[in-house]
């Protein structure tokens, strides 16, 4: 194998070497947002905690939360901790309502990305040689560029096709014989659903891995993505606010949930009510910090996605749970908490209908009222007994294992909006009065 294919050793370091480093690198990166970052100075004082306070990795926790409100507080650099002129590349991301969050890398923080998004398509099954196909976004998001310098980094051919023209999207992957495609797991069934249409199977392409994050996504989806597409589906995670993709990744060898490349992030879970830090395997809210990032050094960042801990399998460093959903998605239906997700593993129970969702709430009087859009297949689109079936099963699923009454509504084939980034599973009327 050449070098830029092997692991690194840190990889396989024991994990009292890893804690080691992780409590040198945590200090540097407390003193140096304390030390060149008013805003952390400020919130750091107000707490009384001091950078050299830090004796033990568990000490982490005296320390005060930073969550999006912050950076959108002082948009858009004021939470950068170098001179401008040492700021080499900006992200944002949209985000929903309000101002974007604004992020800064240095040269050294754009290095570092690229590392570790090469380790993460290493984990994934790289091999010499493979072309890499990345149908996330470029610009300000971070999936099409993070992912582009992370495939070169790892000495593969990049094909920088980004989000959208699904048309060519497909007809490039026929002709360009990618081995590797790096895209939202939603946006992969809409490309597989063009090579359909292109009268191609998609199980036949040239794809032997699919890198797939940005939205969560079950591991019910992965079994469907695999078996469509006659690939190994893995999963990447990450955001923007702690550095882009690849601040996790499963390997390939165990699909068992990111590994988090705690060389560089240190996680914690939380009780998302209450901030209280939670052991190791107990569910909760997810909290970051970078250890060594220079121009948005972000300390116990509140990431609001929900997952659980884990001791490392493929490699000593922990795992993480995959995401059940982000505490934003919850919807909360007639008193019930439900996730897209838990919908998301029932849909694919159901052979007649397509993966494709899209959840609406509304009101009916004083009532909440919960709809899921689902599409048929295009093969059992004309079945109409086929379809009367599985859209009774799934609304019986839905009653009998989550708690509430959905109407479940079969849509024509392509009925459901596409996204070609992360796609907008629920739409919620109920405030608006629709
Ligand atoms: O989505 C970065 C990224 C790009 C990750 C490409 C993976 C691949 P943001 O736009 O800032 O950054 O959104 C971050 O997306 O807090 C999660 O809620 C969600 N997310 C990202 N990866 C996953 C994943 C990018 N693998 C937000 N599973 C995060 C579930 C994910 N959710």
């Amino acid at each position: 194998m050449p070098a830029s294919l092997l692991l690194e050793p840190i990889e396989t370091a024991s994990r009292d070497e890893l804690a080691a480093l992780q409590l040198d690198r945590l200090r540097w990166s407390l003193s140096h947002a304390y030390d060149n970052s008013p805003v952390y100075r400020r919130k750091f004082d107000e707490t009384g905690v001091h950078p050299a306070e830090l004796k033990t990795l568990a000490d982490l926790s005296r320390f005060p939360f930073t969550t999006k409100q912050d950076l959108r507080d002082n948009y858009p650099f004021g939470l950068f901790a170098v001179p401008h002129e040492r700021i080499a590349r900006i992200h944002a991301s949209s985000g929903t309502t309000g101002k974007p969050t604004v992020v800064g890398y240095t040269a050294r923080d754009i290095d570092t990305w690229a590392s570790l998004v090469a380790r993460s398509i290493r984990a994934a099954g790289a091999r010499p040689g493979d072309k890499v196909h990345v149908s996330y976004g470029y610009g300000l998001f971070t999936g099409g560029l993070g992912a582009h310098y992370g495939a070169e980094r790892a000495g593969l051919t990049v094909i920088p096709f980004g989000g959208g023209q699904t048309e060519k999207q497909a007809q490039l992957i026929q002709d360009f014989c990618p081995d590797i495609i790096m895209v939202t797991p939603s946006y992969m069934l809409a490309i597989a659903d063009e090579l359909e249409r292109q009268g191609v199977n998609p199980a036949r392409c040239s794809l032997r891995v699919g890198i797939f994050g940005a939205e969560p996504w079950t591991n019910d989806m992965r079994r469907a993505i695999e078996a469509r597409m006659g690939i190994d589906a893995v999963d990447i995670y990450g955001l923007s606010e702690v550095m882009g993709p690849g601040v996790a990744s499963e390997c390939v060898e165990t699909k068992d949930g990111p590994t988090i490349w705690e060389d560089h992030f240190y996680p914690e879970i939380v009780d998302p009510d209450t901030g209280e830090v939670l052991p190791d395997g107990e569910p909760g809210e997810l909290v970051l910090t970078s250890l060594t990032k220079e121009a948005l050094p972000i300390i116990r960042y509140r990431t609001r996605d929900l997952t659980r801990l884990l001791p490392g399998s493929a490699r000593t460093m922990r795992r993480m749970e995959k995401i059940t959903g982000r505490c934003d998605d919850m919807m909360i239906v007639r008193g019930v908490n439900v996730f897209p997700t838990q919908i998301e593993a029932l849909l694919l129970g159901q052979h007649a209908l397509a993966p494709h969702y899209q959840i609406v709430l509304t009101k009916e009087g004083p009532l909440d009222v919960m709809t899921v859009h689902v599409e048929p297949r295009v093969e059992t689109a004309c079945d109409i007994a086929a379809l009367t079936t599985a859209r009774e099963a799934l609304a019986y699923d839905i009653k009998a294992l989550i708690g509430v009454t959905a109407v479940v509504s079969v849509l024509p084939v392509n009925g459901i909006e596409r996204s070609v980034g992360k796609a907008r599973r629920v739409i919620d009327k109920r405030r608006s009065g629709g």
